[in-house]
């Protein structure tokens, strides 16, 4: 599919930006240039999965499509019970309704911003412990998304009869889009194992991350992307996925288990909150779509072309002057705005500001991942702020071309050798729960 794209002026940009209370989520997708928001749903389909689309079986039972989408699903996860699901905060909240509840705790690498919600929604604790380098914006580490195994099994010597499951996001998309190594995968699952506790994969970006694993992790250099992909998953109890990312779709997700017990309970929710248990939300068409994705992923030459894109990005944002976080990870570069908009205090949002920015001088639109996501007041209503402050420029998977990505890396570029004239900002208005989603600033 060809989009037209066009550029609004500085005086349109900076109107709309005052319109949407300073926050790119309210801005109309039309008045962006270059929409780097996310990568989730937001992709461009083959021409196989527009002809599979056409074959959609819209039945409300066991159509012939759902068939197709859970043989693909059991051939990627080797799990044997599928809920599907219209995205992945569905899985989640299918998933923590029944397990999560006050004095429960669920670890994680990091948990996505939904995933956390959802679980604190239920009124559980959602607990980070990603290892330190992947903290750090400028260590490198080839798997800068592993669990630190040490602080995960003092947690559960501690606490095991509180956790019934971790999880694990591959690729751990709020430490910056870094892989989890094999070795990690393994090991976190056999320490939960040892405490009876389960080991789940948060699997929405699990071919990127198995690319990772090829490229950078011993052992693993000759064998298939399938193959890795089939012993990532052979670790794990369970996984909730949104196939918004690795299913090359524009939407869907699922929720894959091993034990049938489980599938009985959540499947009942899941027919509460979606649909029924061979659609879950989705269109059979939708799921046609998904079934060719799945394969589709898998193809190292897809997968070497996408990562390989978002790597040279990075390049191209270094060799403009703009500091990012590194190594580059697998579905977006993220711009380090502690270091480039340090004149910005933390409780003011440095990486908001920056995200304000590259839309006010080029139209771009990203996200920010920082203390405007992550901050929170501490009991005595201080300021507590996030460990990073990041910017978040996803690309669309088969979508953008290089040129593109030079625009972005140029008008980056040019914001940061004029950073003084950017200032920070305050909340004007914010909801309980995924304040970025719909906060209102004031600019300061
Ligand atoms: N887990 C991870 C790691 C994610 O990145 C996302 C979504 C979800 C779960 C939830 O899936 O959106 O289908 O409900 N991430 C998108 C993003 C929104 O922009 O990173 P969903």
């Amino acid at each position: 599919m060809v989009e037209k794209i066009s550029l609004k002026s500085l005086e349109e940009r900076e109107e709309l930006l005052r319109k949407a209370g300073y926050n790119l989520f309210l801005i109309p997708a039309e008045a962006v240039f270059i929409d780097l928001l996310t990568d989730s749903g937001t992709g461009a389909m083959s021409d196989e999965q527009w002809s599979a689309l056409m074959k959609g079986d819209e039945s409300y039972a066991n159509a012939r499509s759902w068939f197709k989408f859970y043989e693909a699903v059991k051939e990627i996860t080797g799990m044997e019970y599928v809920l599907p699901t219209h995205q992945g905060r569905a899985a989640e909240n299918i998933l923590f309704s029944e397990i999560s509840r006050p004095g429960v705790i669920i670890p994680s690498n990091n948990h996505f911003d939904t995933t956390r919600a959802n679980i604190e929604y239920f009124g559980g604790e959602a607990v980070d412990l990603v290892i330190e380098e992947g903290k750090d914006p400028k260590k490198i580490h080839p798997f800068k998304g592993n669990i630190d195994l040490n602080k995960l099994e003092d947690l559960l010597k501690k606490n095991s009869p509180n956790i019934p499951l971790c999880m694990c996001t591959i690729t751990n998309n709020t430490g910056g889009g870094q892989p989890v190594s094999l070795e990690n995968i393994r090991s976190a699952s056999q320490l939960c194992h040892k405490y009876g506790v389960k080991f789940f994969l948060d699997a929405c970006r699990f071919a990127e991350n198995a690319y990772f694993i090829k490229k950078r992790e011993k052992g693993y250099e000759k064998k298939e992307i399938a193959e890795i992909v089939k012993e990532m998953f052979s670790y794990a109890d369970g996984a909730t996925m949104s196939a918004k990312k690795d299913g090359l779709a524009n939407i869907g997700g699922f929720l894959a288990l091993r034990d049938e017990k489980t599938y009985q309970q959540l499947g009942n929710a899941l027919i509460l909150k979606e649909g029924f248990l061979t659609y879950g939300g989705l269109s059979g068409r939708d799921l046609e779509a998904l079934a060719v994705g799945f394969k589709e992923v898998l193809d190292e030459n897809y997968l070497e072309t996408r990562v390989g894109q978002i790597e040279y990005f990075g390049e191209m944002l270094k060799e403009n002057g703009v500091p990012i976080l590194e190594p580059t990870g697998g579905h977006a570069v993220y711009l380090d705005a502690l270091e480039a908009f340090s004149h910005i205090k933390r409780e003011e949002f440095p990486a908001q500001s920056l995200t304000v920015a590259l839309y006010k001088e080029g139209g771009i639109r990203g996200v920010e991942i920082g203390s405007l996501m992550f901050g929170k007041k501490d009991p005595d209503g201080n300021f507590v702020p996030s460990p990073m402050e990041l910017v978040r420029l996803a690309v669309p998977r088969r979508v953008y071309t290089e040129s593109h990505l030079r625009y972005v890396a140029e008008v980056a570029g040019s914001i940061i050798k004029q950073r003084e004239k950017h200032r920070g900002f305050k909340i004007v208005y914010e909801p309980p729960f995924l304040r970025h989603f719909t906060v209102r600033l004031m600019a300061l």
